[in-house]
């Protein structure tokens, strides 16, 4: 461990063929990263990074079925046959700390008990991620104790868009170990492999053609963008001469996925994913929120492209800030009824957790309740007709997890708390999406 070369297989692996214990400590240790936060900390807030394009067109679906390999056509039509999908989602797992590897355990270990004991109907397919795979920042040595080995032995696909911890460049980098080239060896390779990175492990590496890309599963489509790579805020394009290192790939991309969806007149649930959050709590009255803050510019592109298409996603995942945090935004978008869009928070499954509003010194933090007024959170302009923004739930103290699942009529988006003893005492928090009207169904 780890293996010199990657190495070619005939079809995708998720799993180990015998379950093992839970491992104890890592690898390779891990050394503080208090040294190297202070030497970019000045850099985290403006060294954007370049990618590379997708593989095939813009418009191209990636879709469940070929990541299941020789297995899918049987899978899928099992999945239709049981006339819904589940799946997982979270964000922010990896463990960048020996102490904090129980916590990544904790998440992954519920995940893939669900995965083996779920009734096969409700039998979540893949794990979504997020962003923030591997800290800090996504070198290759740490993919193992962070990424392969927690989920060894999820039986199932995972797919992921980047974090900034796993796109950031730490000056003097060597360009082979660029973190977003290993993330891509990993999760975007052409064909199945075992790499490197996953030492004596088997699952292979993902098969998604790009950092962005569209997942299209029976029920559901899914278009994750990546962010980029600063701590604050998220970035899609170089908006317009800002930050010109970034492509506009995405821009393009988004353009005509949404295209995609309006001329096929698709009838699933449409989510939209990025790591960094369009909205993450901040009082309206100090702004002093928790470690993240909203991302209104690049919220408003992507509104901009969704206005100009005329097709709004029914939701709307993120990751990056460590706790949970579900919004209501109304969209008034020209039909009978105002959308009610779910913007879902989910970056507490394994790295850390944090208060959505952080203690002032001396004082315990101020909790926000639930279901309070935060249209302020737009910021100054929005791309849509917003009819206003609630916090409705949010959890500043527990690990945990999306359970997802999709029907021909709803979407159901359920917070799942780790620890618990079982799946319905795990569920702390539910939102049910009509999908032909975009409305909120009373749970
Ligand atoms: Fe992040």
């Amino acid at each position: 461990m780890p293996r010199q070369a990657s190495t070619p297989m005939a079809g995708p692996i998720f799993d180990e063929p015998t379950a093992s214990p839970d491992p104890v400590q890592f690898k390779i240790a891990h050394p503080s990263d208090t040294q190297l936060y202070k030497q970019v900390q000045n850099l985290l807030t403006k060294d954007v990074v370049a990618f590379t394009k997708m593989r095939g067109k813009p418009d191209d679906l990636y879709s469940l079925e070929s990541a299941l390999g020789k297995p899918g056509p049987a899978a899928i039509e099992k999945i239709t046959s049981a006339k819904k999908i589940v799946f997982h989602a979270g964000g922010d797992s990896g463990a960048s700390a020996q102490r904090n590897l129980a916590h990544e355990l904790s998440v992954a270990d519920q995940i893939t008990l669900d995965c083996h004991s779920a009734a096969d109907p409700d039998r979540p397919r893949f794990f979504y991620h997020l962003g923030d795979l591997v800290y800090n920042f996504g070198e290759s040595q740490y993919w193992y104790d962070q990424f392969y080995d927690p989920f060894r032995n999820y039986p199932a696909p995972i797919f992921a868009i980047p974090g900034n911890h796993d796109s950031f460049i730490v000056p003097g980098t060597k360009s082979a170990s660029e973190p977003l080239k290993i993330f891509a060896r990993n999760l975007c390779a052409a064909k199945p492999n075992i790499t490197a990175e996953a030492g004596s492990l088997h699952r292979t590496a993902g098969t998604q053609p790009g950092v962005y890309f569209t997942l299209d599963a029976p029920f559901v489509r899914i278009i994750g963008l990546f962010s980029n790579s600063l701590e604050d805020p998220g970035v899609i394009s170089n908006q317009s001469g800002k930050f010109p290192k970034v492509p506009n790939f995405q821009i393009e991309y988004l353009t005509a996925q949404l295209q995609r969806v309006k001329k096929e007149n698709y009838k699933g649930a449409l989510l939209l994913a990025t790591h960094h959050p369009p909205y993450s709590y901040a009082p309206a009255s100090s702004g002093s929120g928790g470690n993240h803050s909203s991302s209104s510019e690049m919220l408003f592109e992507i509104d901009s492209i969704c206005k100009q298409v005329g097709v709004y996603p029914h939701a709307f995942l993120s990751g990056h800030a460590h706790n949970y945090q579900r919004y209501t935004r109304t969209v008034d978008f020209g039909a009978k009824d105002p959308y009610d869009v779910p913007f879902i928070v989910c970056g507490d499954s394994g790295h850390n957790v944090n208060p959505v509003v952080r203690p002032k010194k001396g004082e315990p933090a101020q909790d926000p309740g639930n279901g309070i007024d935060v249209s302020y959170l737009e910021g100054k302009k929005t791309g849509v007709k917003s009819k206003g923004v609630l916090l409705e739930k949010h959890d500043s103290f527990n690990y945990g997890y999306l359970r997802i699942s999709v029907d021909a009529q709803q979407l159901r988006i359920g917070f799942h708390q780790a620890g618990a003893s079982s799946l319905p005492q795990s569920r702390f928090d539910m939102v049910t999406v009509d999908l032909a009207t975009h409305t909120m169904v009373s749970n």
